[in-house]
Protein backbone atom coordinates (compact mmCIF):
# COMPACT_ATOMS: atom_id res chain seq x y z
CA UNK A 1 0.00 0.00 0.00
CA UNK A 2 1.46 3.53 -0.78
CA UNK A 3 0.47 6.29 1.13
CA UNK A 4 0.88 8.37 4.08
CA UNK A 5 2.06 6.82 7.39
CA UNK A 6 -1.47 7.98 9.03
CA UNK A 7 -3.81 6.04 6.76
CA UNK A 8 -4.58 2.85 7.40
CA UNK A 9 -5.33 -0.22 5.59
CA UNK A 10 -8.77 -1.71 5.23
CA UNK A 11 -7.83 -4.94 6.36
CA UNK A 12 -6.51 -3.37 9.16
CA UNK A 13 -2.59 -3.50 8.13
CA UNK A 14 -0.81 -0.19 8.98
CA UNK A 15 1.20 1.70 6.99
CA UNK A 16 4.43 3.21 8.27
CA UNK A 17 7.25 5.48 6.83
CA UNK A 18 10.23 3.20 5.84
CA UNK A 19 12.95 2.41 7.98
CA UNK A 20 15.79 4.42 9.59
CA UNK A 21 13.34 7.67 9.41
CA UNK A 22 14.96 8.27 5.84
CA UNK A 23 13.44 12.04 4.14
CA UNK A 24 12.40 12.36 0.91
CA UNK A 25 14.97 11.34 -1.76
CA UNK A 26 16.20 13.51 -4.18
CA UNK A 27 14.23 12.89 -7.34
CA UNK A 28 11.06 13.83 -4.88
CA UNK A 29 9.89 10.79 -4.18
CA UNK A 30 8.83 9.94 -0.41
CA UNK A 31 10.07 6.28 0.57
CA UNK A 32 7.45 4.43 2.45
CA UNK A 33 6.52 0.99 3.48
CA UNK A 34 3.61 -1.15 4.37
CA UNK A 35 3.90 -4.10 7.03
CA UNK A 36 2.17 -6.75 5.84
CA UNK A 37 2.43 -10.64 6.96
CA UNK A 38 5.92 -10.94 4.75
CA UNK A 39 7.82 -14.36 5.22
CA UNK A 40 10.49 -13.97 7.97
CA UNK A 41 13.62 -14.47 5.85
CA UNK A 42 11.96 -11.64 3.53
CA UNK A 43 13.66 -8.77 3.58
CA UNK A 44 11.94 -5.40 1.63
CA UNK A 45 13.83 -3.33 -0.05
CA UNK A 46 14.00 0.91 0.23
CA UNK A 47 11.03 1.93 -1.67
CA UNK A 48 10.37 4.56 -4.12
CA UNK A 49 7.00 6.26 -6.07
CA UNK A 50 5.20 6.53 -3.47
CA UNK A 51 4.41 9.94 -4.91
CA UNK A 52 1.61 11.01 -2.98
CA UNK A 53 -1.61 9.94 -0.63
CA UNK A 54 -4.20 7.23 -2.06
CA UNK A 55 -7.64 6.63 -1.44
CA UNK A 56 -7.34 3.52 0.22
CA UNK A 57 -10.64 2.88 1.16
CA UNK A 58 -11.71 2.52 -2.26
CA UNK A 59 -9.25 -1.10 -2.50
CA UNK A 60 -10.97 -4.22 -0.80
CA UNK A 61 -6.89 -5.83 -0.16
CA UNK A 62 -3.68 -4.57 0.30
CA UNK A 63 -2.27 -2.46 -2.33
CA UNK A 64 1.74 -3.12 -2.39
CA UNK A 65 4.23 -1.91 -4.88
CA UNK A 66 7.86 -1.56 -4.58
CA UNK A 67 9.98 0.48 -6.50
CA UNK A 68 13.59 -0.06 -5.19
CA UNK A 69 15.79 3.09 -4.88
CA UNK A 70 18.59 2.69 -7.13
CA UNK A 71 21.90 2.51 -5.15
CA UNK A 72 23.91 5.68 -5.34
CA UNK A 73 27.66 3.47 -6.42
CA UNK A 74 25.42 1.37 -8.82
CA UNK A 75 23.66 4.69 -10.29
CA UNK A 76 27.37 6.35 -10.52
CA UNK A 77 28.97 2.99 -12.18
CA UNK A 78 26.16 2.57 -14.67
CA UNK A 79 26.38 6.40 -15.74
CA UNK A 80 30.02 6.03 -16.00
CA UNK A 81 29.98 3.22 -17.85
CA UNK A 82 27.09 4.14 -20.75
CA UNK A 83 29.51 7.49 -20.75
CA UNK A 84 32.42 5.36 -21.37
CA UNK A 85 30.89 3.54 -23.95
CA UNK A 86 29.77 6.63 -25.84
CA UNK A 87 33.24 8.23 -25.68
CA UNK A 88 34.24 5.14 -27.20
CA UNK A 89 31.53 5.12 -29.86
CA UNK A 90 32.69 8.46 -30.67
CA UNK A 91 36.29 7.74 -30.88
CA UNK A 92 35.49 4.83 -33.45
CA UNK A 93 33.05 6.62 -35.56
CA UNK A 94 36.04 9.13 -35.99
CA UNK A 95 38.28 5.88 -36.69
CA UNK A 96 35.57 4.96 -39.45
CA UNK A 97 34.85 8.29 -41.03
CA UNK A 98 39.06 7.82 -41.79
CA UNK A 99 39.20 4.42 -42.73
CA UNK A 100 41.51 3.33 -39.66
CA UNK A 101 38.55 1.04 -38.50
CA UNK A 102 36.55 -1.08 -40.42
CA UNK A 103 33.06 0.10 -40.94
CA UNK A 104 30.48 -2.40 -40.92
CA UNK A 105 27.57 0.37 -40.43
CA UNK A 106 24.91 1.42 -42.61
CA UNK A 107 26.12 4.21 -44.79
CA UNK A 108 24.95 6.58 -47.29
CA UNK A 109 25.55 5.64 -51.29
CA UNK A 110 28.63 7.44 -52.76
CA UNK A 111 26.31 9.60 -54.87
CA UNK A 112 23.92 10.79 -52.01
CA UNK A 113 27.00 11.89 -49.51
CA UNK A 114 26.50 15.46 -50.02
CA UNK A 115 22.93 14.54 -48.59
CA UNK A 116 22.03 15.17 -45.21
CA UNK A 117 22.35 11.61 -43.22
CA UNK A 118 19.27 9.53 -43.69
CA UNK A 119 20.14 6.75 -41.03
CA UNK A 120 22.83 8.59 -38.64
CA UNK A 121 20.36 9.45 -35.98
CA UNK A 122 21.26 8.60 -31.92
CA UNK A 123 19.69 5.42 -32.07
CA UNK A 124 21.75 4.18 -35.11
CA UNK A 125 24.90 5.54 -32.80
CA UNK A 126 23.41 3.39 -29.98
CA UNK A 127 22.93 0.49 -31.66
CA UNK A 128 26.23 0.48 -33.56
CA UNK A 129 28.44 1.48 -30.17
CA UNK A 130 26.82 -0.10 -27.43
CA UNK A 131 24.02 -2.80 -28.65
CA UNK A 132 26.53 -4.55 -30.87
CA UNK A 133 28.81 -5.32 -27.57
CA UNK A 134 25.88 -7.27 -26.15
CA UNK A 135 24.28 -8.71 -29.71
CA UNK A 136 25.27 -12.38 -28.89
CA UNK A 137 22.96 -12.19 -26.21
CA UNK A 138 19.66 -11.42 -27.94
CA UNK A 139 17.41 -11.89 -30.87
CA UNK A 140 18.61 -15.65 -31.00
CA UNK A 141 15.94 -17.71 -33.35
CA UNK A 142 13.73 -19.71 -31.24
CA UNK A 143 13.18 -23.24 -32.27
CA UNK A 144 10.35 -24.34 -30.06
CA UNK A 145 7.19 -23.01 -28.16
CA UNK A 146 8.38 -20.33 -25.58
CA UNK A 147 7.70 -22.56 -22.53
CA UNK A 148 9.45 -22.23 -19.56
CA UNK A 149 12.78 -23.51 -21.42
CA UNK A 150 13.60 -23.56 -25.18
CA UNK A 151 15.48 -24.68 -27.80
CA UNK A 152 17.40 -21.83 -29.31
CA UNK A 153 19.82 -21.82 -32.92
CA UNK A 154 23.65 -21.78 -31.79
CA UNK A 155 25.40 -18.65 -33.52
CA UNK A 156 28.95 -17.91 -33.47
CA UNK A 157 30.21 -14.57 -34.72
CA UNK A 158 33.90 -14.17 -36.15
CA UNK A 159 33.41 -10.34 -36.64
CA UNK A 160 32.43 -8.95 -33.21
CA UNK A 161 28.89 -9.40 -33.46
CA UNK A 162 28.37 -7.54 -36.69
CA UNK A 163 27.25 -11.20 -38.26
CA UNK A 164 26.82 -14.84 -37.23
CA UNK A 165 27.38 -18.14 -38.59
CA UNK A 166 24.54 -20.75 -38.05
CA UNK A 167 26.37 -24.09 -37.04
CA UNK A 168 23.41 -26.00 -37.16
CA UNK A 169 23.30 -27.10 -33.55
CA UNK A 170 20.24 -26.64 -31.19
CA UNK A 171 20.74 -25.72 -27.55
CA UNK A 172 18.68 -27.26 -25.76
CA UNK A 173 16.38 -26.55 -22.30
CA UNK A 174 17.66 -22.92 -22.07
CA UNK A 175 15.69 -21.34 -19.56
CA UNK A 176 13.00 -18.64 -20.27
CA UNK A 177 12.96 -16.03 -18.37
CA UNK A 178 11.59 -13.38 -20.97
CA UNK A 179 8.56 -14.60 -22.74
CA UNK A 180 4.74 -13.43 -21.51
CA UNK A 181 3.62 -16.47 -21.69
CA UNK A 182 1.51 -16.50 -17.78
CA UNK A 183 -0.90 -19.51 -18.38
CA UNK A 184 1.60 -21.94 -20.02
CA UNK A 185 -0.76 -21.82 -23.15
CA UNK A 186 2.64 -21.77 -25.78
CA UNK A 187 2.31 -25.62 -25.98
CA UNK A 188 2.76 -27.76 -28.89
CA UNK A 189 0.69 -30.91 -27.45
CA UNK A 190 -2.78 -30.81 -25.54
CA UNK A 191 -6.33 -29.44 -26.32
CA UNK A 192 -5.65 -26.05 -28.00
CA UNK A 193 -3.02 -28.07 -30.50
CA UNK A 194 -5.67 -30.68 -31.47
CA UNK A 195 -8.17 -28.37 -31.90
CA UNK A 196 -5.71 -25.73 -33.74
CA UNK A 197 -5.00 -28.96 -36.21
CA UNK A 198 -8.73 -29.62 -36.53
CA UNK A 199 -9.09 -25.76 -37.17
CA UNK A 200 -6.66 -25.78 -39.75
CA UNK A 201 -7.71 -28.69 -41.42
CA UNK A 202 -11.44 -26.99 -41.84
CA UNK A 203 -10.36 -23.68 -42.84
CA UNK A 204 -6.97 -23.52 -43.80
CA UNK A 205 -4.95 -20.52 -42.11
CA UNK A 206 -5.01 -17.74 -44.45
CA UNK A 207 -8.97 -15.43 -44.90
CA UNK A 208 -7.16 -12.99 -47.70
CA UNK A 209 -10.14 -10.62 -46.81
CA UNK A 210 -11.40 -8.28 -44.48
CA UNK A 211 -13.84 -8.51 -42.27
CA UNK A 212 -16.02 -6.20 -43.41
CA UNK A 213 -15.64 -8.16 -47.48
CA UNK A 214 -15.06 -11.54 -47.16
CA UNK A 215 -13.18 -12.55 -44.44
CA UNK A 216 -15.83 -12.77 -41.47
CA UNK A 217 -15.86 -16.56 -40.57
CA UNK A 218 -18.32 -17.98 -38.44
CA UNK A 219 -15.39 -18.74 -35.87
CA UNK A 220 -14.37 -14.91 -35.49
CA UNK A 221 -17.98 -14.39 -34.68
CA UNK A 222 -18.03 -17.48 -31.74
CA UNK A 223 -14.81 -15.81 -30.44
CA UNK A 224 -16.32 -12.11 -30.07
CA UNK A 225 -18.96 -13.61 -28.26
CA UNK A 226 -17.10 -15.32 -26.21
CA UNK A 227 -14.75 -12.85 -25.55
CA UNK A 228 -18.42 -10.48 -24.80
CA UNK A 229 -18.98 -13.32 -21.90
CA UNK A 230 -15.33 -13.62 -21.05
CA UNK A 231 -15.28 -10.11 -20.11
CA UNK A 232 -19.03 -9.08 -18.73
CA UNK A 233 -19.82 -6.44 -21.11
CA UNK A 234 -22.38 -6.25 -23.66
CA UNK A 235 -20.39 -6.59 -27.02
CA UNK A 236 -16.95 -7.05 -28.16
CA UNK A 237 -15.07 -7.09 -31.31
CA UNK A 238 -11.57 -8.71 -32.31
CA UNK A 239 -8.64 -7.51 -34.53
CA UNK A 240 -5.97 -9.82 -36.10
CA UNK A 241 -3.09 -7.63 -34.63
CA UNK A 242 -2.84 -6.20 -30.49
CA UNK A 243 -0.71 -3.20 -31.17
CA UNK A 244 -3.43 -1.87 -34.58
CA UNK A 245 -6.25 -2.20 -32.12
CA UNK A 246 -4.62 0.51 -29.91
CA UNK A 247 -3.08 2.30 -32.48
CA UNK A 248 -6.70 2.26 -35.11
CA UNK A 249 -9.00 2.15 -32.87
CA UNK A 250 -7.85 5.35 -30.42
CA UNK A 251 -8.16 7.47 -33.82
CA UNK A 252 -11.45 6.22 -34.65
CA UNK A 253 -12.47 7.44 -30.58
CA UNK A 254 -11.15 11.03 -30.38
CA UNK A 255 -9.96 13.75 -32.86
CA UNK A 256 -9.73 17.32 -33.00
CA UNK A 257 -11.49 19.29 -30.04
CA UNK A 258 -11.14 16.37 -27.61
CA UNK A 259 -8.44 15.71 -24.83
CA UNK A 260 -6.67 12.63 -24.46
CA UNK A 261 -5.27 11.61 -20.59
CA UNK A 262 -2.34 9.39 -21.01
CA UNK A 263 -0.47 7.69 -18.11
CA UNK A 264 3.55 8.54 -19.11
CA UNK A 265 4.55 4.87 -19.35
CA UNK A 266 1.78 3.62 -22.02
CA UNK A 267 2.82 1.64 -24.10
CA UNK A 268 3.67 2.56 -27.78
CA UNK A 269 0.90 1.46 -29.47
CA UNK A 270 -1.56 3.69 -27.13
CA UNK A 271 1.49 7.22 -27.76
CA UNK A 272 0.37 6.05 -31.57
CA UNK A 273 -2.52 5.79 -31.21
CA UNK A 274 -3.10 8.77 -29.22
CA UNK A 275 -1.02 11.08 -31.93
CA UNK A 276 -3.20 9.84 -34.57
CA UNK A 277 -6.10 10.55 -33.80
CA UNK A 278 -5.60 14.33 -33.54
CA UNK A 279 -6.51 15.17 -30.24
CA UNK A 280 -4.73 17.35 -27.50
CA UNK A 281 -2.16 14.82 -25.52
CA UNK A 282 -1.38 15.68 -21.91
CA UNK A 283 0.75 13.29 -20.00
CA UNK A 284 -0.02 12.34 -16.34
CA UNK A 285 2.56 11.07 -13.79
CA UNK A 286 2.45 7.15 -13.67
CA UNK A 287 -0.56 5.51 -11.88
CA UNK A 288 -0.02 9.33 -9.74
CA UNK A 289 -3.73 10.08 -8.68
CA UNK A 290 -2.95 13.18 -7.79
CA UNK A 291 -1.14 14.13 -10.97
CA UNK A 292 -4.47 12.83 -13.14
CA UNK A 293 -6.87 14.47 -11.06
CA UNK A 294 -5.22 17.81 -11.75
CA UNK A 295 -5.27 17.37 -15.06
CA UNK A 296 -8.85 16.61 -14.95
CA UNK A 297 -9.42 20.00 -13.50
CA UNK A 298 -7.50 21.88 -15.35
CA UNK A 299 -9.16 20.68 -18.27
CA UNK A 300 -12.84 21.38 -17.13
CA UNK A 301 -11.55 24.71 -15.84
CA UNK A 302 -9.80 25.58 -18.54
CA UNK A 303 -11.22 23.83 -21.42
CA UNK A 304 -9.44 24.02 -24.76
CA UNK A 305 -6.78 26.61 -25.13
CA UNK A 306 -7.02 29.87 -26.76
CA UNK A 307 -11.38 29.55 -27.21
CA UNK A 308 -11.55 28.08 -23.35
CA UNK A 309 -14.26 25.97 -24.80
CA UNK A 310 -15.67 22.66 -23.07
CA UNK A 311 -13.20 19.62 -23.89
CA UNK A 312 -15.31 17.59 -26.90
CA UNK A 313 -14.73 14.80 -25.19
CA UNK A 314 -11.41 13.50 -22.50
CA UNK A 315 -10.60 10.13 -22.60
CA UNK A 316 -7.66 8.34 -20.13
CA UNK A 317 -6.19 5.68 -21.23
CA UNK A 318 -4.44 3.16 -18.65
CA UNK A 319 -2.44 0.03 -18.86
CA UNK A 320 -4.03 -3.08 -16.49
CA UNK A 321 -0.01 -4.29 -15.99
CA UNK A 322 2.93 -2.17 -17.07
CA UNK A 323 4.90 -4.61 -18.89
CA UNK A 324 8.17 -2.93 -18.38
CA UNK A 325 7.49 -2.05 -14.56
CA UNK A 326 5.56 -4.40 -13.62
CA UNK A 327 3.07 -1.84 -11.71
CA UNK A 328 -0.98 -2.43 -11.47
CA UNK A 329 -3.22 0.28 -12.20
CA UNK A 330 -4.79 1.71 -9.68
CA UNK A 331 -8.48 1.22 -11.50
CA UNK A 332 -10.61 1.77 -8.21
CA UNK A 333 -9.17 4.93 -7.86
CA UNK A 334 -8.93 5.94 -11.71
CA UNK A 335 -12.96 4.77 -11.96
CA UNK A 336 -13.97 7.71 -9.26
CA UNK A 337 -12.00 9.86 -10.71
CA UNK A 338 -13.27 9.72 -14.23
CA UNK A 339 -16.70 9.00 -12.77
CA UNK A 340 -16.50 12.34 -11.10
CA UNK A 341 -15.07 14.48 -13.67
CA UNK A 342 -17.22 12.48 -16.68
CA UNK A 343 -14.04 11.28 -18.35
CA UNK A 344 -14.14 8.14 -20.30
CA UNK A 345 -11.48 5.40 -19.41
CA UNK A 346 -9.79 3.17 -21.96
CA UNK A 347 -7.77 0.62 -20.35
CA UNK A 348 -5.68 -1.70 -22.29
CA UNK A 349 -5.36 -5.27 -20.45
CA UNK A 350 -2.70 -6.66 -22.95
CA UNK A 351 -0.77 -7.97 -19.74
CA UNK A 352 -3.47 -8.39 -17.06
CA UNK A 353 -6.47 -9.72 -19.10
CA UNK A 354 -5.77 -14.32 -18.14
CA UNK A 355 -2.71 -13.30 -15.68
CA UNK A 356 -4.48 -11.25 -13.20
CA UNK A 357 -7.84 -11.97 -11.04
CA UNK A 358 -9.15 -14.99 -9.23
CA UNK A 359 -10.71 -15.88 -12.34
CA UNK A 360 -7.88 -14.48 -14.48
CA UNK A 361 -10.34 -11.68 -15.81
CA UNK A 362 -7.68 -9.22 -15.43
CA UNK A 363 -7.42 -6.42 -13.85
CA UNK A 364 -11.38 -5.35 -13.12
CA UNK A 365 -11.42 -9.08 -11.57
CA UNK A 366 -8.82 -8.41 -9.19
CA UNK A 367 -10.03 -5.26 -7.75
CA UNK A 368 -13.81 -7.00 -7.78
CA UNK A 369 -14.87 -3.88 -9.58
CA UNK A 370 -17.73 -3.89 -12.56
CA UNK A 371 -16.85 -4.15 -16.23
CA UNK A 372 -19.31 -1.28 -17.16
CA UNK A 373 -17.26 1.08 -15.59
CA UNK A 374 -14.85 0.85 -17.84
CA UNK A 375 -15.76 2.74 -21.04
CA UNK A 376 -13.58 0.67 -23.76
CA UNK A 377 -11.95 -2.50 -22.36
CA UNK A 378 -9.01 -3.62 -25.23
CA UNK A 379 -6.80 -6.27 -24.40
CA UNK A 380 -4.82 -8.45 -26.21
CA UNK A 381 -4.60 -12.43 -26.91
CA UNK A 382 -0.81 -12.22 -27.60
CA UNK A 383 0.29 -13.16 -23.76
CA UNK A 384 -2.11 -15.40 -21.67
CA UNK A 385 -3.79 -17.05 -24.76
CA UNK A 386 -0.50 -17.49 -26.84
CA UNK A 387 -2.26 -16.31 -30.08
CA UNK A 388 -1.78 -13.27 -31.69
CA UNK A 389 -4.38 -9.59 -32.29
CA UNK A 390 -6.73 -7.59 -29.85
CA UNK A 391 -10.11 -7.12 -28.73
CA UNK A 392 -12.08 -4.14 -27.72
CA UNK A 393 -15.06 -4.58 -25.57
CA UNK A 394 -17.52 -2.23 -24.03
CA UNK A 395 -21.18 -1.32 -24.92
CA UNK A 396 -23.17 -2.78 -28.18
CA UNK A 397 -23.35 0.83 -29.02
CA UNK A 398 -19.59 1.54 -28.90
CA UNK A 399 -18.31 -2.07 -30.89
CA UNK A 400 -21.18 -1.07 -33.84
CA UNK A 401 -19.85 2.48 -33.86
CA UNK A 402 -16.20 0.81 -34.50
CA UNK A 403 -17.42 -2.03 -36.82
CA UNK A 404 -18.01 0.95 -39.23
CA UNK A 405 -15.24 3.66 -37.76
CA UNK A 406 -12.26 1.43 -36.99
CA UNK A 407 -9.23 1.38 -39.65
CA UNK A 408 -8.64 -1.76 -38.39
CA UNK A 409 -12.02 -3.26 -38.72
CA UNK A 410 -12.02 -1.69 -42.20
CA UNK A 411 -9.08 -2.33 -43.73
CA UNK A 412 -7.19 -5.52 -41.90
CA UNK A 413 -7.27 -8.69 -43.25
CA UNK A 414 -9.17 -11.02 -40.52
CA UNK A 415 -7.93 -12.80 -37.99
CA UNK A 416 -6.57 -16.10 -38.86
CA UNK A 417 -9.13 -19.05 -38.10
CA UNK A 418 -6.46 -21.39 -35.96
CA UNK A 419 -5.30 -18.33 -34.43
CA UNK A 420 -9.01 -17.48 -33.47
CA UNK A 421 -9.88 -21.20 -32.17
CA UNK A 422 -6.57 -20.58 -29.71
CA UNK A 423 -7.93 -18.08 -28.25
CA UNK A 424 -11.27 -19.91 -28.24
CA UNK A 425 -10.30 -22.92 -26.52
CA UNK A 426 -7.59 -21.27 -24.08
CA UNK A 427 -10.71 -19.09 -22.95
CA UNK A 428 -12.80 -21.70 -22.44
CA UNK A 429 -9.83 -23.70 -20.30
CA UNK A 430 -9.61 -20.65 -18.22
CA UNK A 431 -13.46 -20.18 -17.88
CA UNK A 432 -13.90 -24.17 -16.53
CA UNK A 433 -16.04 -24.62 -19.71
CA UNK A 434 -13.77 -27.70 -20.91
CA UNK A 435 -15.19 -29.47 -18.14
CA UNK A 436 -11.77 -29.34 -16.04
CA UNK A 437 -9.98 -27.90 -13.85
CA UNK A 438 -6.64 -27.13 -15.55
CA UNK A 439 -7.63 -23.60 -15.96
CA UNK A 440 -7.98 -23.23 -12.22
CA UNK A 441 -4.98 -24.67 -12.02
CA UNK A 442 -3.12 -22.73 -13.98
CA UNK A 443 -4.00 -19.56 -12.72
CA UNK A 444 -2.97 -20.67 -9.03
CA UNK A 445 0.30 -21.64 -10.85
CA UNK A 446 0.96 -18.42 -12.13
CA UNK A 447 0.33 -16.59 -8.70
CA UNK A 448 1.81 -19.37 -7.13
CA UNK A 449 4.73 -18.29 -9.45
CA UNK A 450 4.93 -15.26 -8.95
CA UNK A 451 5.24 -14.82 -5.31
CA UNK A 452 8.12 -17.59 -5.16
CA UNK A 453 10.19 -15.71 -8.40
CA UNK A 454 9.73 -12.34 -6.60
CA UNK A 455 10.51 -13.35 -3.35
CA UNK A 456 13.33 -15.59 -4.28
CA UNK A 457 14.85 -12.43 -6.56
CA UNK A 458 14.42 -10.27 -3.72
CA UNK A 459 16.28 -13.09 -0.98
CA UNK A 460 19.07 -13.14 -3.27
CA UNK A 461 19.22 -9.82 -3.23
CA UNK A 462 18.12 -8.63 -7.01
CA UNK A 463 16.28 -5.04 -7.35
CA UNK A 464 13.04 -5.87 -8.78
CA UNK A 465 10.00 -3.38 -9.49
CA UNK A 466 6.34 -3.81 -9.43
CA UNK A 467 3.60 -4.71 -7.65
CA UNK A 468 3.77 -7.78 -5.51
CA UNK A 469 0.56 -10.06 -7.31
CA UNK A 470 2.25 -8.57 -10.74
CA UNK A 471 3.56 -11.52 -12.78
CA UNK A 472 5.72 -9.03 -14.86
CA UNK A 473 9.02 -9.19 -12.77
CA UNK A 474 11.44 -6.27 -13.98
CA UNK A 475 14.72 -7.38 -12.67
CA UNK A 476 17.38 -4.50 -12.60
CA UNK A 477 20.57 -4.83 -14.17
CA UNK A 478 21.98 -1.95 -15.00
CA UNK A 479 25.21 -1.51 -15.97
CA UNK A 480 25.82 -2.89 -20.39
CA UNK A 481 28.30 -5.07 -18.81
CA UNK A 482 26.24 -6.86 -16.59
CA UNK A 483 23.84 -7.10 -19.13
CA UNK A 484 25.55 -8.74 -21.62
CA UNK A 485 27.29 -11.23 -18.71
CA UNK A 486 24.04 -11.94 -17.43
CA UNK A 487 22.32 -13.04 -20.79
CA UNK A 488 25.97 -15.55 -21.04
CA UNK A 489 25.65 -16.92 -18.18
CA UNK A 490 21.53 -17.93 -18.56
CA UNK A 491 22.78 -19.39 -22.15
CA UNK A 492 25.05 -21.52 -19.60
CA UNK A 493 22.12 -22.83 -17.39
CA UNK A 494 20.58 -25.90 -19.25
CA UNK A 495 17.55 -26.45 -17.11
CA UNK A 496 17.77 -29.96 -14.82
C1 LIG B 1 0.20 -2.63 -23.15
C2 LIG B 1 0.32 -3.19 -24.52
N1 LIG B 1 -0.61 -2.87 -25.45
C3 LIG B 1 -0.54 -3.34 -26.70
C4 LIG B 1 0.47 -4.20 -27.09
C5 LIG B 1 0.55 -4.67 -28.51
O1 LIG B 1 0.14 -5.99 -28.57
P1 LIG B 1 0.63 -7.04 -29.65
O2 LIG B 1 2.03 -7.41 -29.27
O3 LIG B 1 -0.31 -8.15 -29.46
O4 LIG B 1 0.55 -6.41 -31.00
C6 LIG B 1 1.45 -4.57 -26.16
C7 LIG B 1 2.54 -5.46 -26.54
O5 LIG B 1 3.31 -5.95 -25.81
C8 LIG B 1 1.37 -4.06 -24.84
O6 LIG B 1 2.28 -4.36 -23.92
Amino acid sequence: MTESSTNKLLNGDACHRTSNGRKSSKNGFVKNHCSLQLPQNYSRPREKNQNGTHNSSLYKKPFLESFEETPLLVAVFTYMSYGILTIFGYFRDFLRNWNIEKCNMAQEREEQKDFVPLYQDFENFYNRNLYIRIRDTWNIPVCCPPGATMDLGERLTFDYNWTFKYTGKVMKGIINIGSYNYLGFAENTGACNIADVATTQKYGVGVSSTRCEMGNLDIHGELETLVARFLGVESAMTFGMGFATNSMNIPALTGKGCLILSDELNHASLVLGARLSGSTIRVFKHNNMQSLEKLLRDAIVHGQPRTHRPWKKILILVEGIYSMEGSIVRLPEVIALKKRYKAYLYLDEAHSIGALGPNGRGVVDYFGLDPKDVDIMMGTFTKSFNGAGGYIGGKKELIDYLRCHSHSALYATSMSPPVAQQIITAMRIIMGEDGTTQGAHRLRQLSENTAYFRRKLNDMGFIIYGNKDSPVVPMMLYMPAKIGAFGREMLKEISA
